[in-house]
């Protein structure tokens, strides 16, 4: 699918501008900045609003065209010599967890666009269009499950379903998303329809784990990324009076729930796997009430199938028994396998970071991203580059402006390689 290219790096690969890239970052850090240095940038709020619009007068000031779909992705579009052949798409996401970091989603968009100026400034007109995108709401934490946009994108879940996801204050992601659409209607040339054959992806992206850093070494391959099943737990029991109520006429609903967490817990401690209860409501939350309902997330990962199958079902055959005398309801809401991207685009990425003096290691990830997504309807790839101390989804993730260079300049070559420099 690449045409051969030389082992010396292109000329674009020296039109990477550090300073600028990183000034992007500081920029766009603005919008949803919280006073610890992170953001509050959640998918379909103004915050991201004003973001993607920045993002847009960016790459429209360049040449770049700017399309969404119906589900919210934000199309950059550099067109190339041969503009019916399918894009390369480069990107992530703008939108961040509410107490996120300044770098997880943005920089891969970033990156993105800065490879496409890259390209210009050295003169180069790719055969293929290479395409930034961001993807709508990939982290889930307003509207949930996440991946709205690329999994729509994919056919992989109905934008009709996405569209009736609510958030916590019941507002509706179809109402959300129409005052997105309708606050980029100038900026944006037109909306495409949902959906399309790319001729790759590739997704830049902090490693949000230790092991570059640790490593000391700059560029991460992604092998793959880890499966995860997610669920939502609603237990219910009776409100009763917290002096009065004798411990055996109780239901309490919390109790319950620390039932279920804890025995959980106990069961997913084996090597690799990651359990995570990252939200839960109390009801009525009074302190001298016993709990009505308390309802709860669980995220459950791990890169070996069969055993995050067992996991995952034991949360669903184990939470009526541990919650008795309560009741408990069990909503699995996201699932997904683990998957391996594929061995060539790996070996394009290694080749350039080593061609252009980089070390790399190969990795999974363990995070999700939309690149799960993407692998199911064309060749999809990941770039990591290392964060302070693994650190990520917290206000205080932290990657060099070297560290977001490097992994863009080996970014920039497999775009050119994917896209086929016209000679
Ligand atoms: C994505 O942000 C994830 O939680 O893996
Ligand atoms: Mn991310
Ligand atoms: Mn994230």
């Amino acid at each position: 699918m690449t045409a051969p290219r030389p082992t010396v790096p292109s000329k674009a690969a020296g039109q990477v501008s550090e300073a600028r890239l990183w000034a992007r970052h500081l920029a766009m850090a603005q919008f949803g900045a919280t006073v610890k240095g992170g953001v509050n940038r959640q998918a379909l709020s103004i915050e991201e609003i004003a973001a993607r619009l920045q993002l847009i007068e960016w790459a429209t000031g360049l040449g770049l065209v700017a399309f969404n779909d119906d589900a919210g992705n934000l199309f950059l579009r550099l067109e190339g010599s041969e503009p019916d052949l399918a894009p390369v798409l480069t990107g992530s996401h703008i939108d961040s967890q509410p107490s996120g970091g300044r770098f997880d989603g943005i920089y891969g968009v970033l990156a993105g666009l800065e490879a496409v100026q890259a390209i210009l400034e050295a003169g180069i007109r790719p055969r293929r269009s290479i395409e930034v995108v961001a993807w709508m709401n990939e982290e889930g934490s307003r509207f949930a499950p996440g991946m709205m946009g690329s999994e729509a994108f994919a056919g992989l879940r109905p934008l009709s379903t996405i569209l009736a996801v609510r958030d916590a204050a019941g507002a509706m992601t179809g109402d959300a998303l129409a005052a997105v659409l309708q606050a980029e209607a100038d900026a944006v040339r037109a909306t495409r329809p949902l959906g399309f054959a790319p001729h790759a992806f590739l997704e830049a992206h902090i490693e949000q784990g230790p092991v570059l850093e640790a490593a000391g070494i700059p560029i991460g391959v992604v092998t793959g990324i880890q499966g995860v099943r997610r669920f939502r737990l609603r237990v219910t029991g009776t409100e009763a009076h917290a002096g009065t109520t004798p411990r055996a006429a109780r239901r309490d609903a919390l109790q319950a729930a620390v039932r279920i967490i804890a025995h959980l817990d106990s069961l997913t401690d084996q090597p690799g796997v990651m359990f995570t209860v990252g939200m839960i409501e109390v009801k009525p939350n009074a302190p001298s009430v016993v709990p009505a309902e308390a309802y709860f997330s669980i995220d459950l990962r791990h890169p070996d199938d069969a055993l995050l199958q067992a996991l995952g079902d034991a949360v669903h055959d184990r939470a009526a028994g541990l919650a008795a005398p309560c009741r408990v309801e069990v909503t699995e809401i996201a699932a997904a396998r683990a998957l391996a991207f594929p061995e060539r685009l790996q070996a394009l990425i290694a080749g350039h970071a080593g061609s252009l003096g980089l070390k790399h290691m190969s990795l999974p990830s363990l995070a999700g991203h939309d690149a799960r997504q993407l692998h199911h309807v064309c060749p999809t790839a990941m770039i990591f580059v290392p964060c302070r101390d693994g650190v990520s989804h917290r206000e205080d993730e932290y990657a060099s402006p070297e560290d977001l260079a490097a992994g863009c300049r080996v970014l920039t070559e497999c775009l050119l390689d994917l896209a086929e420099i016209t000679p």
